[in-house]
């Protein structure tokens, strides 16, 4: 997507080798309406799938799956980092490790909203290692539902999550996949045929 391409190249900031700083656009500030043609672009991609929900975890996933979601004229799920008031019982319920931080957290969903019946696209903001989305694919598994593939905003492709995941037979589209952060500089990698 050269648009998003352009994005990054003039909001984002590298710092360092391994991580990016979007939050101009994505993890903090949000353009809405950029952020709705991310939606559109996801919509496009996963057009005529049959897909029923959108599952993504929170916090940065969120604004991306929504948008999708609107596009889609689907509802979307944001899986919980942490138990709330009111979401506690009647859970799918996974562990995800996080690199990043080094600790392990448990992501939920009710089961409620994913039925067996279900066709999920999963979005998140970022992939890195790919633990979040195993995390999201088990939730899916736990109810039975049947995952189509997983939309990503920014691949960093140098890191190990799309190829765990697409050995696993997963489609996994990203809008932009970066190649390489070394000396400062964002190189993506080219972009596949849509
Ligand atoms: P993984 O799920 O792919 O294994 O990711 P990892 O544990 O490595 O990442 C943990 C958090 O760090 C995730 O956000 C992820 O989106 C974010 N992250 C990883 N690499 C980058 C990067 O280069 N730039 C930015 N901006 N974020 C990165 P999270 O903890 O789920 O937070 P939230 O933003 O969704 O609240
Ligand atoms: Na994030
Ligand atoms: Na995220």
């Amino acid at each position: 997507m050269e648009s998003l391409q352009q994005k990054i190249l003039t909001e984002g900031k590298v710092l360092s080798d391994s991580v990016i700083k979007v939050d101009a656009f994505l993890n903090h500030q949000v353009d809405p309406v950029f952020m709705q043609s991310v939606g559109e672009a996801f919509a496009t991609r996963f057009a005529g799938a049959g897909i029923t929900k959108i599952l993504t975890l929170e916090s940065s996933g969120i604004t991306p799956a929504v948008m999708a979601g609107l596009s889609l004229n689907v509802p979307v799920i944001f899986a919980r980092k942490r138990k709330s008031l009111t979401l506690h019982d009647n859970l799918y319920s996974a562990d995800v490790y996080s690199y990043t931080k080094n600790e392990s957290s448990q992501i939920s969903i009710s089961q409620d909203y994913i039925h067996h019946d279900d066709v999920v696209l999963v979005i998140d903001d970022i992939l890195a290692n790919g633990q979040a989305a195993l995390g999201m694919i088990e939730l899916i598994e736990q109810a039975g539902a049947a995952l189509e593939g997983i939309g990503i905003v920014i691949e960093k492709g140098f890191q190990e999550g799309g190829n765990i995941l697409r050995k696993r037979g997963i489609r996994v589209d990203s809008l932009a996949t970066i190649a390489s952060l070394e000396n400062s500089q964002v190189t993506f990698q080219e972009e596949g045929p849509i």
